[in-house]
């Protein structure tokens, strides 16, 4: 792979690059990769501000100043810590973004957003960052093990059910490659974020849709349960929801456990306690005093738009009896 010579660096006023990568990603494509590299240990619990200070100084030290363009490869982790390394860095610098798990191929490298996680919470500290390149390649598809992949899956699902009943069919069939599924997905998130870069109206919030249930699940299994199934669980819910508060026809719930099987994708959750799940839910970012509010399908392809808030409050009583459902 020869990354970072020539034609780009020229057009991103760059005259060096490095590739910041995690451990895992280095093993498998750091022998092809010919310019500097810098790695850090997989996994989230790498995703903090001592990280970030510890990149820095790696890249300081070895001289490289505001001509360096970052190269960013690997999954999510590595495009929200490299991407925020590079927003600050010499006050910001050139940054390209190769994401290498289907998840960042379709989520986490779009859209602009960096950051890290604190002992108070994930991606608590970052900033808006759009890369200047975004390259994919599904070629590193191959190497990424399949409950990686099926993380991926969800959000492509999700962009299904959100925004596009024909992307939602045609991952039915299955009919779709690897190269138009992430094509389609990418370009419904960019769309999405085009309307709303800087998370300051409601739009980007149908991004979150099967994510205030997930993210909360996935908090209350200590993280054990995986981000996709978490969503996924979420959307079922989501669906549940909506149909109970006539917004969402009741076929869409069934249709989404079809596509989940489908894909293999479980959604069964690990026993959580109610008490616990209903108080982690009023800390949502979209809960406004302690008034849990979900993103709803108004039909598969089409969030309800509640006058542009894209979320609505969802009566306590309402998620207690659905939460025995679907929990
Ligand atoms: N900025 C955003 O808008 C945004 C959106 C969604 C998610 N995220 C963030 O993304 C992160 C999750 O991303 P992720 O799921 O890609 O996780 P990840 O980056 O931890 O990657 C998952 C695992 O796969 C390995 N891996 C990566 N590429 C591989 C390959 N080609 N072959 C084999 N193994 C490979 C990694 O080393 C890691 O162990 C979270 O931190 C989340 O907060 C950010
Ligand atoms: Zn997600």
């Amino acid at each position: 792979m020869q990354i970072g010579r020539g034609f780009a660096l020229k057009q991103l006023n760059a005259r060096r690059a490095v590739v910041i990568t995690d451990t895992t990603v280095e093993k498998l494509y750091g022998s092809s990769i010919d310019i500097p590299l810098f790695s850090f240990p997989a996994g989230e619990a790498s995703k903090t501000r001592e990280m970030k200070q510890f990149l820095e100084d790696q890249l300081l030290s070895h001289g490289f100043g505001r001509e360096t363009c970052i190269i960013a490869l690997g999954g999510g982790v590595v495009s929200d810590l490299a991407g925020f390394v590079a927003s600050t860095f010499c006050r910001g610098a050139p940054l390209i973004l190769i994401p290498t798990t289907l998840l960042a191929m379709v989520d986490a490298a779009i859209g602009g957003k960096t950051g890290v996680n604190t002992a108070h919470g994930k991606n608590l500290i970052g900033s808006f960052y759009p890369a200047d390149e975004i390259w994919i390649d599904t070629l590193f598809l191959e190497t990424l093990p399949h409950d990686e992949r099926k993380n991926g899956m969800v959000e492509v699902i999700k962009y299904g059910l959100i925004a596009s009943q024909e992307l939602f069919d045609e991952l039915l069939t299955g009919s779709l490659s690897d190269e138009e599924m992430i094509a389609r997905s990418a370009a419904i998130k960019q769309e999405i974020v085009d309307q709303d870069p800087y998370e300051k109206k409601g739009v980007r919030r149908v991004l979150n849709f099967g994510h205030t249930l997930g993210h909360a699940l996935e908090k209350l299994s200590d993280y054990t349960l995986p981000h996709g199934r978490a969503v996924a669980i979420g959307m079922l819910a989501a669906a549940e929801i909506g149909n109970q508060m006539g917004i969402t026809p009741p076929s869409v719930r069934p249709k989404i456990e079809e596509i989940m099987a489908r894909y293999g994708v479980s959604l069964r959750s690990p026993p959580i306690s109610s008490e616990a799940l209903m108080t982690t839910l009023k800390h949502d970012k979209k809960s406004a005093s302690g008034e849990v509010r979900f993103v709803l399908l108004k039909q598969i392809g089409e969030v309800q738009p509640f006058d542009g808030a894209y979320c609505c409050p969802v009566p306590e009583e309402m998620i207690r009896c659905l939460l025995h459902q679907v929990v």
